[in-house]
């Protein structure tokens, strides 16, 4: 597995521009995007966010009430700086802070384990231990909940080029800048299918290139008759 230390470094140089950087390419379509798809989610009691930044999709999921408590894990310190800083003091007594995600899960199970741009920063081989890890956290009816690139036009991405490039071109620099082990995008339909997961739920923006996907478990019981 790839050096937490050295990702939560890498991204330490990034959190003063991150979310500049992000409205420069979207806009508000992104925030939007993550607004009204954690809003139309069922209330729950328990979420897991993994890698959330600066804080944002902490905010849109404390505002609309997503889940009574939730663990927020973050390996960059500055990122999770910047997360404390928007937060009122009711909203900071629903939360528990960690770098870590791995020491959480055990503790307890969750509604959701959501999964914003994170995915990205790693390989298809890191990701299948992980997607394990995280159905041993998930509640049985749960969903993992994921934002994340799209380049599968099977999946509604409308193949364009620079699209294609700006991805590439993305990787370089968050190889360079924030040491993530991967590449390129990772597979993540054939992911999380082969981990027992289908697609409950999913929005997308720019023609598909952007994607919320909320990820349930097949229900692999039957009833004998
Ligand atoms: C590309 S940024 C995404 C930030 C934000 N979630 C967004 O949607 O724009 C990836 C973030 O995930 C964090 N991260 C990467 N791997 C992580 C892990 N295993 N546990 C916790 N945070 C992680 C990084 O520190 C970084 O802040």
């Amino acid at each position: 597995m790839p050096n937490p230390t050295e990702i939560g470094k890498g991204f330490n140089r990034l959190a003063f521009i991150y979310d500049f950087m992000v409205w420069l390419v979207f806009g508000n379509r992104m925030i939007t995007l993550k607004k009204n798809f954690l809003a139309g989610l069922p209330k729950a009691e328990s979420a897991l966010i993994v890698g959330g930044g600066t804080g944002k999709i902490l905010q849109l999921a404390l505002d609309c009430n997503l889940a009574t408590h939730v663990v927020y894990a973050e390996l960059s310190e500055a990122m999770m700086a910047k997360t404390k800083q928007r937060l009122s003091d009711e909203h900071r007594s629903r939360i528990t802070f960690c770098d870590d995600y791995s020491s959480q899960l055990s503790a307890k199970k969750y509604d959701y384990i959501i999964l914003p741009f994170v995915l990205d920063c790693y390989r298809n081989r890191d990701i299948k231990p992980m997607l394990e890890q995280f159905s041993f956290a998930l509640k049985t009816e749960g969903n993992i909940v994921v934002f994340d690139f799209n380049l599968n036009t099977e999946d509604g991405f409308k193949h364009r080029p620079w699209k294609v490039g700006f991805i590439k071109l993305l990787y370089h620099f968050f190889r360079f800048t924030a040491s993530i082990p991967a590449r390129r995008l990772p597979s993540f339909g054939r992911l999380f299918n082969e981990s027992g997961y289908y697609k409950a739920r999913t929005a997308s923006i720019s023609k598909g290139w952007i994607q919320a996907t909320a990820w349930k478990r097949e229900n692999r019981n039957t009833t004998s008759a």
